[in-house]
């Protein structure tokens, strides 16, 4: 079997660790009976360079085509500039749902050993509508957009999760205090919902509040459904429980394709170092490879990873190792071949 995938290998530290997936992904889908076609597309400050297109209508008709891909990080400028392409992506695609998987490499020893929850996060409404517009000088205003058919999906997602997985409580988190329409709508959903449920237990927290719950006992947590924003801030902070932003893989998922992406961004400060952890883009290219049924591949891939933190001697810096994205990519190849 051969598969099709849409690679957007993205900048900063993307080339780097798409480089050393692709690596790891072609040697599995060897030794598995898999093959794999990359249809490869620059996106942002790149692609414009190239094509005066941020996202070239071809990636999009690649994407429409092989409806899976696999993206590293892309560059956004803060201030002005051109929007997110991330974000574009997301709402282009209809890819509501963004599943973020959190949990600890075995050998990893971290402040918080045994994490396992899930961040559940709408991916196409809420304050990242781009909805802004400056009503006078000096005052602007951005729109928050929820709606019930946002966020019914979105909840349903998690608790046919939670039910298909065996996971036993979800916590809807909100700023409902505050937001009474947004965050009250997004609530009333997530509950009307999880009526169908029974057997998941079900709880509204408060994001603030939630911040320091997660740090003091992040185990009271099973799956954290949120909106937007409080997705985006909750994942990086859970990262930190497993060691941080190079390991968390990440799925977005619509009902025509997905695209299959590490929590992390573009990391310009140690871009073009040879320094960058590939561990979460792979472990997101696992969550494809399971996406597209191909579980053998998924499973040689994951647990030549997990040897290498097992072993430990091959990690690199941002989890307390000294080699570089290479020497760590070749250790899971090595470790493919000998398991
Ligand atoms: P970032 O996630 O790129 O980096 C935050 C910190 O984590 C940095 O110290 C970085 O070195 C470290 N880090 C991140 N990934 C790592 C990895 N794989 N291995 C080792 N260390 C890693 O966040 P930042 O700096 O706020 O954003 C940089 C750019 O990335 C921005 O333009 C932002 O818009 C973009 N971004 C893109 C995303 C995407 O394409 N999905 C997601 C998040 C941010
Ligand atoms: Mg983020």
């Amino acid at each position: 079997r051969t598969h099709k995938i849409t690679l957007i290998p993205g900048d900063g530290i993307g080339p780097e660790v798409s480089a050393a997936t692709v690596k790891i992904l072609e040697v599995a889908g060897a030794a598995t009976g898999v093959g794999f076609e990359w249809h490869r597309f620059a996106a942002g400050a790149e692609a414009f360079e190239q094509t005066r297109e941020y996202i070239p209508k071809a990636l999009y008709e690649s994407i429409e085509q092989n409806r899976v891909a696999l993206k590293g990080p892309v560059t956004t400028p803060i201030g002005g500039g051109f929007s997110s392409i991330n974000v574009t992506l997301r709402k282009k695609f209809d890819l509501f749902a963004n599943f973020r998987p959190v949990k600890n490499l075995p050998g990893l020893a971290t402040k918080y050993p045994d994490i396992d929850l899930v961040i559940v996060r709408e991916n196409t409404e809420d304050l990242y509508s781009g909805l802004e517009h400056e009503i006078v000088p000096g005052v602007v205003q951005s729109l928050k957009i929820i709606t019930d058919k946002g966020s019914t999906r979105i909840a349903q997602f998690a608790f046919d999760y939670a039910r298909k997985h065996g996971r036993k409580k979800i916590h809807a988190i909100h700023k409902a205090n505050i937001m009474k329409l947004s965050d009250g709508l997004f609530l009333r959903c997530c509950r009307r919902v999880g009526e169908g449920f029974p057997e998941v237990e079900y709880q509204e927290h408060i994001v603030d509040n939630t911040c320091m719950q997660l740090v003091l006992n992040p185990y009271q947590y099973d799956i954290l459904l949120t909106e937007n924003l409080y997705g985006d801030i909750l994942s990086d902070l859970c990262s930190a429980f497993v060691g941080g932003l190079g390991l968390v893989p990440g799925a977005n998922l619509g009902h025509e394709c997905s695209i299959f992406e590490a929590v992390h961004g573009s990391a310009p400060d140690i871009a073009g170092k040879d320094m960058a952890n590939p561990t979460a883009l792979v472990q997101s290219a696992v969550l494809m490879l399971h996406h597209i049924n191909e579980r053998a591949t998924a499973e040689l891939v994951q647990t030549a990873i997990e040897q290498v933190y097992r072993e430990g001697k091959t990690l690199t810096r941002d989890v307390g190792g000294q080699s570089g994205t290479k020497e760590f990519a070749d250790a899971v190849l090595e470790a493919m071949a000998s398991p």
